[in-house]
């Protein structure tokens, strides 16, 4: 089914391009620089290679009234008056608006995250870093795959791509820097995407949308190492004032996550007021504690890669997410590898089995 037909409103246009000055594409004649650490990881992205069609079971149905079973809590506007006086069957079509809404942001995320994979093979300084790029950009591929499969054939109902993650994709974009694809896409946006994804992974109660988010975190755990390594490298090699540059750019994109990666243009087609509920979902407790978690992933990873001034601590106190700094960011990756096994072999031991689910 086209997307055209499933969007909640139609999106500004089918298309949409970014151009960016001076970009360079960067040849590199050494073909046995071999850092043991990328070399590995390389070898891990090989061997992991999944096919959505046969590791996923999607003859799953998800329940219309509440597709991913995830508990009213997570709805912005829960607890407000405004909630309580809709009838079950708005309440239901709340629920699924606001997942699809949600999905829909992963799957233009991840289109982007896809052409930052791409921009890295063409121009990483290093062979073995396009080596690891190219399987990353598979990676990539699938996991818009499975996140616009989730859309068209489950929820039959798509979200265009908010405001606020459009401008900071167009940011990252118009850069030239390569390194600029890969700490805006990756570490910043996928980094935030990694713990919304966490939140679906570990509270749906749904088997299908629950195992979507487990093994696109078991590839992003290795994305993830993957700018560790080459960011930690490389950021060292730079000048005060260029790595200052990134810090502030840094510090810029998640300010600007934090205040324009709302859910804004979900209440429209829902037909509510959308200042009211703006406003609402600003007040509520609830979702300024998710606000903050947002960043638990991002914030070790960029000290870890060595963008960690005075001024990005600062920022991340005033956001309220300087505690995530001592996460053990290793223990954490190896969790998602750990969990994706899991449903694997299918002892997550939260959904019933399948046979008599169905
Ligand atoms: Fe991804
Ligand atoms: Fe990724």
């Amino acid at each position: 089914m086209p997307t055209k037909s499933l969007y909640a409103r139609p999106p500004a246009g089918m298309t949409h391009a970014v151009s960016a000055k001076d970009l360079v594409t960067s040849f590199n004649w050494e073909y046995d620089e071999q850092r043991p650490k990328l070399v590995q990881l390389y070898d891990a992205a090989k061997k992991q290679q999944w096919d959505a069609a046969v590791r996923l079971d999607w003859s799953q149905s998800l329940d219309p009234e509440n597709p991913m079973v995830m508990d009213d809590m997570m709805i912005p506007i829960f607890g407000t008056d405004l909630w309580r006086g809709l009838s079950d069957k708005d309440k239901a079509k709340v629920r699924r608006h606001q997942q699809a809404h949600t999905l829909s942001q992963f799957m233009h995320g991840e289109q982007g995250a896809l052409m930052a994979a791409a921009k890295l093979v063409q121009m990483a300084p290093n062979v073995d870093e396009k080596h690891y790029a190219a399987t990353q950009a598979m990676d990539e591929a699938r996991h818009v795959e499975v996140y616009a499969r989730l859309l068209h054939e489950k929820f039959e109902l798509v979200y265009p791509i908010t405001p606020g993650l459009k401008s900071l994709l167009d940011m990252i974009f118009a850069e030239s820097r390569w390194d600029f694809a890969y700490l805006g896409m990756q570490v910043l946006i996928e980094g935030l995407a990694l713990a919304a994804f966490q939140r679906i992974r570990d509270a749906s109660k749904n088997q299908l949308a629950a195992a979507v988010n487990a093994y696109v975190m078991q590839d992003e755990a290795r994305h993830v190492s993957f700018g560790r390594i080459a960011l930690r490298d490389y950021y060292p090699k730079l000048s005060e004032a260029e790595r200052a540059e990134r810090e502030e750019f840094v510090v810029q994109s998640c300010y600007h996550m934090r205040d324009r990666f709302d859910q804004r243009d979900l209440w429209g087609p829902l037909g509510f007021d959308e200042k009211q509920c703006v406003a609402l979902v600003m007040q509520s407790e609830m979702m300024k504690q998710f606000r903050h978690r947002l960043f638990s992933r991002i914030v070790p990873t960029v000290k870890d890669i060595g963008l960690w001034s005075p001024k990005v601590q600062k920022a991340f106190a005033e956001m309220g997410a300087i505690q995530f700094a001592e996460i053990d960011i290793e223990a954490l990756l190896a969790k998602d590898q750990q969990v994706a096994a899991e449903f694997d072999a299918g002892t997550t031991g939260r959904f019933a089995p399948r046979a008599a689910a169905e």
